[in-house]
């Protein structure tokens, strides 16, 4: 694998990052360092959505410029991102200079060569979703099922683009890769889609939107937000219709892009379409997942529940993200929807993290210092039946992560944690110590550490500041790329001594965990 370049939604700067938002970088952020555990070479893209009326609505309502809505909140999500260790290479707005050129040159191109045509035209327009609605989808009241509010009737003449020319490509492209879309029982809702699709309008009358990228050469005419928000995957790589980009050249197409499910559509319709007009290639996966609820109910401004994540790691006085990385990244198996709750989440990681891994860790240190002074003998090292089982886990790890099941690979890694519990459980060095089996005792401590080096590098991309306080425990290398790992990781002499433990991870209602984050 050369390169691997990954893709988040970019997010509409109406208000603050909420923990839905979260779940998506979070995910993405995931999947991210788990190829650069693979690969040397990983391009991770997120960034802000900034055009089109639901901006200009919502900063006209706080008496404020767009820009200087669109400043105060693409700072939120950066500095959420940062709360959240989201490590992403590049953060692009499409109110970013060049990229508003590109979109501009990109709508010049495809009215040059035809795809894009002028039309007088009346339809209902979401501004939820930014986009006209076909009667059809709409409730027996007349609302937007998503956003449940009336669309607006439109009366404009606009720009459209052919859709219709690339239906039977796009059907066919998506029969011909069931892979494209993940998962893969959500392909079917988009070819019933794709069977009565439109041509889509791909601009808006200025004297009704002001804020979005112009089209050149018509001064009464702004450029649809999807086409602008969609084209920050390719221009935010450097393209440009007549000259890309070495970086463009080097990282498109993506290898995957993580969306949720509400915008498929325009995912794995209009912009496949937009690439194939473009003359580009398709990107190579379309994650879609899943959405968060609060207890079970939709997130919403009007119910009062929306969370931020930042509110999350205070109110727990979380010293890191992990716990809640790890929480929202197995909430769902791949594509479904999952649910964040106080209770549960206290629940799930003081039992994975605290109980079960980091407790691990700390008994077999301990122990490793209390009978051998920390030190790992050479007579230690032998036959380790908790190995098969460890590399096994890697292998099937990286097949999850193939096909994005991030929740599903997180399991995984919990059921080795389990086997190397049950094997300290069922051996019981401490026994051993007292008959006096030093040198069983100590193969059992090792055998255990050997793996925790290996657990340590598969919670990583989940975990990575437990991840690193692991290996510094157990003097591994965390850079070690998966296929290099074996089940042989701990070096013969003194590994650690007794004050260099340190738990890496407290249960949340435990006194430690308040102080130690009240410390910080
Ligand atoms: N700006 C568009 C995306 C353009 S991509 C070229 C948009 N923005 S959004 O802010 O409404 O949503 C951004 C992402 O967050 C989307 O992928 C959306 O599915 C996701 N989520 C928003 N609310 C969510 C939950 N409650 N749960 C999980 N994801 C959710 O759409």
């Amino acid at each position: 694998m050369e390169k691997f370049y990954l893709t988040t939604a970019i997010d509409y700067v109406n208000g603050a990052p909420h923990i839905g938002h979260a779940y998506e970088k979070i995910l993405t952020d995931i999947i991210a360092r788990h190829y650069t555990q693979r690969c040397d070479d990983v391009f991770f893209l997120t960034g802000t959505d900034e055009h089109g009326i639901k901006i200009q609505k919502t900063a006209a309502e706080k008496g404020i410029t767009p820009k200087e809505l669109c400043d105060e909140n693409a700072q939120k999500f950066k500095d959420a991102w940062k709360a959240l260790d989201v490590d992403y290479t590049k953060f692009i707005r499409t109110t970013d200079e060049e990229h508003e050129k590109i979109v501009q040159q990109i709508f010049n191109k495809l009215l040059e060569q035809g795809d894009i045509y002028k039309h007088s035209y009346e339809g209902l327009y979401c501004t939820g979703c930014e986009c006209f609605l076909n009667p059809k989808d709409l409730t027996e009241d007349g609302l937007c099922p998503d956003h449940r509010k009336k669309p607006e009737v439109v009366s404009e003449e606009n720009y459209f683009f052919k859709l219709t020319k690339y239906k039977d490509a796009i059907i066919k492209y998506i029969k011909e890769h069931p892979d494209f879309i993940v998962p893969e029982f959500r392909a079917n809702e988009v070819i019933n889609q794709l069977e009565d699709i439109q041509d889509i309008s791909v601009s808006r009358a200025k004297s009704n939107v002001q804020w979005g990228i112009d089209v050149l050469g018509d001064e009464e005419q702004s450029i649809y937000v999807w086409i602008d928000a969609l084209s920050n995957y390719i221009t935010a790589l450097g393209y440009d219709t007549e000259n890309p980009s070495e970086t463009f050249k080097k990282y498109w197409p993506a290898d995957v892009q993580v969306i949720g499910k509400d915008i498929l559509k325009f995912h794995s319709i209009y912009w496949p379409a937009f690439l194939m007009a473009l003359n580009l290639p398709l990107p190579k996966h379309i994650l879609a997942h899943g959405w968060i609820t609060i207890d079970e109910s939709k997130m919403s401004k009007s119910l009062g529940n929306v969370i931020s994540p930042t509110s999350v790691l205070e109110s727990f006085n979380l010293e890191h993200p992990d716990a809640f990385r790890y929480y929202m990244a197995t909430s769902a198996p791949c594509g479904r929807d999952g649910n964040y709750s106080d209770e549960d989440f206290k629940e799930k990681v003081n039992a994975h993290l605290a109980n079960s891994m980091g407790n691990l860790l700390n008994r077999t240190l301990s122990m490793l210092v209390k009978y051998f002074d920390g030190e790992v003998k050479p007579e230690f090292k032998g036959e380790n039946p908790l190995a098969k089982k460890a590399l096994g886990t890697v292998q099937i790890v990286k097949n999850h992560f193939d096909n994005f099941e991030i929740a599903e690979a997180g399991l995984e890694i919990t059921s080795l944690v389990d086997a190397a519990n049950k094997y300290v459980q069922d051996t019981a060095p401490w026994t051993l110590a007292k008959e006096e089996k030093m040198t069983e005792c100590g193969q059992v401590l090792v055998n255990v550490l050997d793996v925790m080096c290996i657990i340590a590098s598969l919670i990583y991309p989940y975990c990575p500041n437990i991840a690193r306080d692991m290996a510094r425990q157990l003097s591994f290398d965390l850079s070690t790329k998966l296929d290099d790992l074996t089940a042989d990781n701990i070096k013969y002499g003194k590994l650690i001594s007794k004050e260099d433990i340190k738990p890496v991870f407290l249960r949340l209602d435990s006194e430690l965990a308040d102080k130690s984050a009240k410390k910080s």
